[in-house]
């Protein structure tokens, strides 16, 4: 069979030249959006003229045959099938002859596949989401669950002052909520269509554009061809969304592995959510969560794909485009899979609160002891250097800050009272952080009850 454009060549492209060119190994996935684009395109032509009624109808009874090839898994695809857009055509010539020729007319691939990927992109976004959301949904669950159980909050991963595990937990929300945001944003410019800009300068039939969106469910048509043709913007902007996300999951991930770990012992993931070793058969290991973690490479190394391929690409069309389109079918599908993982994990995790409060340690409060001084009149940082005396004499005498007697306190400043160890009480440190997005129990149902209407408005 020749080429779609073999017209001026006298002679036939190189055997690997034609390998390295070939999309049609994963751009096959396009062939809903192409054939639906063909479909809406065929009526199109058949209103300004171009097509007569019967064939406008051949083609559309056509192309609907060749989509159920696609589906049942029969459509056999040929050597000489760059694309999917060249497959579906050939296929459709087999199929109803020659008014599968006129299809094309006023159309190039440069549009075409602009306005495929858009279109199959438009398909998976509500899927993405859907999973976001059930991630959300499980974060929220397992707080609200647990809203009693204190863990020692870290900086630098060092044990800073107590929190509730609810707390920590619902900042994961907070952070894929933005993911959420986000996608409904870069969804605006996804909803644009290509069609009718052609190669590059636009449609000569003078078909309707708005009609042809309106029928493919586009929001939009693009204001420029040279731009249509060429803009991989919004493949720029899922990837970035997918690659936040993941650095989000990632960080996740990694606090559960650690807090997963024999020394920390907080957590313990489902054995559902757990592979073992094949040599250590005490071994209970957090894949889900490792690779939650490892896919973080890939899905930004797809970011960074794209945008190098982009950068100092010349105006409209270039076959480098054509490079689009592995990074973003990479990251939907590791997305897709990996997003119920996550729910599921955090879902079944068990909590060990036991575990938590034997590793509040009384350095915690040091905190609790500067903020009593400074309700007490003195200056917050004398206040910080004093308690800092008392944490350096309690590690000298190997005890905790809630060991040291009122003298003690008092040797340190006069500012101490009788009644210094009633600071010294975990529960009462993060009760007192009772301002909005505190730790406070009040402030962290505040905090699930404002998650919860959110997932609620923007169902
Ligand atoms: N397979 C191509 C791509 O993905 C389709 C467009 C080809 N256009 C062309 N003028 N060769 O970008």
């Amino acid at each position: 069979m020749s080429k779609l454009w073999g017209g001026r060549f006298g002679k036939a492209t190189d055997t690997l030249l034609e390998r390295f060119d070939a999309s049609i190994g994963f751009d096959w996935r396009l062939y809903v959006a192409d054939i639906a684009g063909s479909i809406a395109y065929a009526r199109a032509l058949e209103r300004v003229g171009i097509l007569t009624a019967d064939e406008a109808t051949a083609i559309v009874d056509g192309l609907e045959a060749v989509e159920a090839e696609f589906d049942a898994g029969t459509f056999a695809v040929l050597p000489s099938d760059e694309d999917i857009h060249t497959a579906v055509e050939r296929r459709l010539g087999e199929l109803i002859g020659e008014a599968a020729g006129k299809l094309h007319t006023g159309r190039s691939r440069n549009d075409q596949v602009a306005t495929d990927v858009r279109l199959y992109l438009l398909s998976r976004i509500p899927v993405l989401r859907e999973h976001l959301r059930g991630v959300q949904l499980a974060i929220v669950d397992k707080a609200e669950a647990h809203l009693d159980v204190m863990m020692p909050g870290y900086t630098h991963l060092q044990p800073a002052q107590p929190i509730l595990f609810a707390h920590w937990l619902m900042s994961f929300f907070w952070m894929l909520q933005r993911d959420v945001e986000r996608l409904d944003d870069l969804t605006r410019r996804v909803s644009v269509m290509p069609l009718g800009g052609a190669a590059l300068a636009g449609n000569t039939f003078g078909i309707d554009r708005a009609a042809l969106a309106a029928e493919l469910g586009f929001d939009r048509i693009s204001e420029n061809s040279l731009d249509a043709v060429s803009d991989r913007d919004f493949i720029a902007e899922i990837l970035f969304w997918a690659a936040l996300l993941q650095t989000h999951l990632s960080r996740l991930a990694e606090d559960l592995v650690l807090y997963a770990t024999a020394e920390f012992g907080f957590v313990e993931l489902d054995d559902a959510y757990s592979t073992g070793s094949s040599i250590m058969p005490q071994k209970k290991n957090p894949d889900s969560l490792e690779l939650a973690r490892g896919k973080t490479g890939r899905v930004v190394g797809n970011l960074v794909a794209l945008l190098t391929t982009l950068k100092g690409l010349p105006s409209s069309y270039d076959k480098d485009l054509q490079e689009d389109k592995e990074p973003l079918f990479d990251t939907l599908d590791t997305l897709e899979l990996e997003l119920p993982i996550v729910a599921g994990v955090v879902a079944t995790l068990r909590i060990h609160p036991e575990r938590m409060a034997s590793a509040l340690h009384d350095d915690l409060l040091a905190t609790e002891l500067a903020d009593y001084l400074a309700r007490r009149g003195l200056p917050f940082r004398q206040g910080h250097h004093i308690v800092g005396q008392a944490v350096r004499l309690a590690g000298e005498r190997g005890c905790g800050l809630r060991d040291l007697t009122v003298d003690d306190y008092r040797a340190l400043s006069p500012h101490f009272g009788d009644d210094v160890h009633e600071v010294l009480d975990f529960r009462r440190a993060v009760e007192q952080r009772s301002a909005p997005g505190g730790t406070a129990t009040a402030a962290v149902k505040a905090q699930i009850a404002a998650a919860k209407a959110v997932l609620d408005t923007k169902a």
